[in-house]
């Protein structure tokens, strides 16, 4: 039976559906397995679990293919915007023009957080990491925004409240930016767009005046583009997990950003740069980092390189890297860190080390190099990052949420600790 997959446990034969996606994807339907073995799953990092059906991103790790809806990252890099791509992930289509004019004026209107969540910028250190401030500030929303907590999910309201929230979390990562710097908060303005009107909020002041270049709006929305999704990674699948206890969509969010603030999840782009700024001090010496690698000297990793999903390259990180180095000539910056990434990547894509683990570079090898071009400083990579995936984000909890027959997410484990043992009063315990 060809849709069959047969499993032997003993001398017992049980039979289990295979699902094909429309990319012809194969997987093995074991929802019925405990019950008809008595058996679960064990998959550390979950690599071979396929955990939802989902028709938003599709990724072929060994080609190297990401699409948004079917279409190619490529090509919406290269033509579209990332509202317009915002639309897409939401909708599953591009927008009409009509539409799209409807979509990006709710950008505007929805830009400004409550007066009073000013207040909770005064709470936090200047330096405390901008994205444990996005975290907290994001769950604090639900509770000025409660009626976006109680979605009843119909299609004409997710844009709403995508939008809110995609445009909300733009003017706190900016607002945490100027608490940082001392300097006052810079609002919102409605006759700029999306990109623009974050540069201003971040870079502009009552005393200076910031000129928005358009190769620098151009590199962001490439990188906001890129971003935007990548199905069921670390910090989505968190999304997911949380949201499937039916909680509200900014407490998913909020898990969301911690779990994309690790080193090897999306804080790699902060890592990446501390990593080159420390090769850089100690003489620029390239060699002798991929040596320290290979020696697995103290565990440490070429941060940028590999992926869980990818194994021959990862179609952001090419353009990306083109991005970083346009956009560094036009500037007229000449920033060694650079140089430095360059060499580094051709020195490790010739190290067999690298070659035989299939390591390439990765989406956050080079987004650091344009952050810095653009004065974005480097622990804000993350949150870039985050404002980003917000869009895909979004997207796939309501996706998530109208999945008809929806189970609360709950692993098994393979138990390893004591069994059954008595308990010994205190005094009587050796
Ligand atoms: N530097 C050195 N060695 C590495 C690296 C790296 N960046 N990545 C993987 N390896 C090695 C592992 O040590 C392992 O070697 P072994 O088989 O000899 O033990 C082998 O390659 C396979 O790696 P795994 O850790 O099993 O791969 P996994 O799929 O679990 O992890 C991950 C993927 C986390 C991305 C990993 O490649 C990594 O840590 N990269 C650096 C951090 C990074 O850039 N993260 C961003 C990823 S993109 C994103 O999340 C947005």
């Amino acid at each position: 039976m060809k849709n069959t997959a047969k499993l032997i446990i003993g001398d017992k034969e049980y039979k289990f559906p295979i699902v094909e996606g429309t990319e012809h994807e194969k997987g093995i339907d074991i929802r019925n397995l405990r019950l008809q073995t008595g058996h679960t799953t064990y998959d550390p990092g979950l690599a071979n679990t396929g955990a939802c059906e989902s028709s938003i991103t599709f990724i072929d790790g060994e080609k190297g293919i990401l699409r948004y809806r079917g279409i190619p990252i490529e090509q919406l890099a290269t033509h579209s915007t990332f509202v317009e791509t915002a639309y897409l992930l939401l909708y599953g289509n591009l927008p009409k023009k009509n539409q799209l004019k409807d979509f990006s004026s709710k950008f505007t209107l929805h830009a400004m957080i409550h007066e009073d969540m000013k207040n909770f910028f005064d709470g936090y250190p200047a330096w405390g990491h901008p994205m444990g401030i996005l975290s907290s500030m994001v769950c604090s929303l639900s509770a000025y925004y409660p009626e976006l907590e109680k979605i009843e999910i119909p299609k004409k309201d997710i844009g709403t409240i995508a939008v809110e929230l995609i445009s909300k979390v733009r003017t706190i990562a900016a607002f945490s930016y100027k608490k940082k710097m001392g300097e006052p908060f810079v609002y919102p303005r409605a006759d700029l767009k999306f990109i623009p009107n974050f540069l201003n909020m971040m870079f502009s002041s009552t005393n200076r005046d910031y000129k928005i270049e358009p190769e620098v709006v151009h590199a962001l929305q490439t990188l906001f583009i890129l971003h935007a999704d990548h199905e069921q990674n670390c910090g989505t699948s968190t999304v997911r997990i949380v949201g499937s206890s039916w909680a509200n969509l900014f407490a998913s969010i909020s898990a969301g950003i911690c779990a994309l603030w690790g080193p090897l999840h999306g804080g790699a782009n902060q890592r990446v740069t501390e990593m080159l700024e420390k090769i850089q001090r100690n003489g620029g010496n390239v060699d002798k980092f991929i040596q320290k690698i290979k020696n697995r000297d103290s565990n440490t990793k070429l941060m940028g390189f590999g992926h869980r999903v990818y194994k021959n390259h990862d179609p952001r990180a090419k353009v990306i890297k083109a991005r970083a180095t346009a956009l560094l000539e036009k500037l007229g910056v000449d920033d060694p860190l650079l140089k430095i990434a360059i060499k580094l990547e051709e020195a490790a894509l010739k190290e067999d080390f690298f070659i035989e683990r299939k390591l390439y570079p990765n989406v956050d090898f080079y987004s650091g190099i344009i952050y810095r071009a653009i004065g974005i400083p480097t622990d804000m990579a993350p949150v870039m990052f985050a404002m980003a995936r917000m869009a895909g984000w979004v997207s796939q909890w309501v996706e998530m949420r109208e999945t008809p027959g929806m189970r609360i997410s709950r692993p098994r484990q393979i138990y390893t600790g004591e069994t059954e043992r008595d308990y010994i009063p205190v005094e009587k315990r050796k």
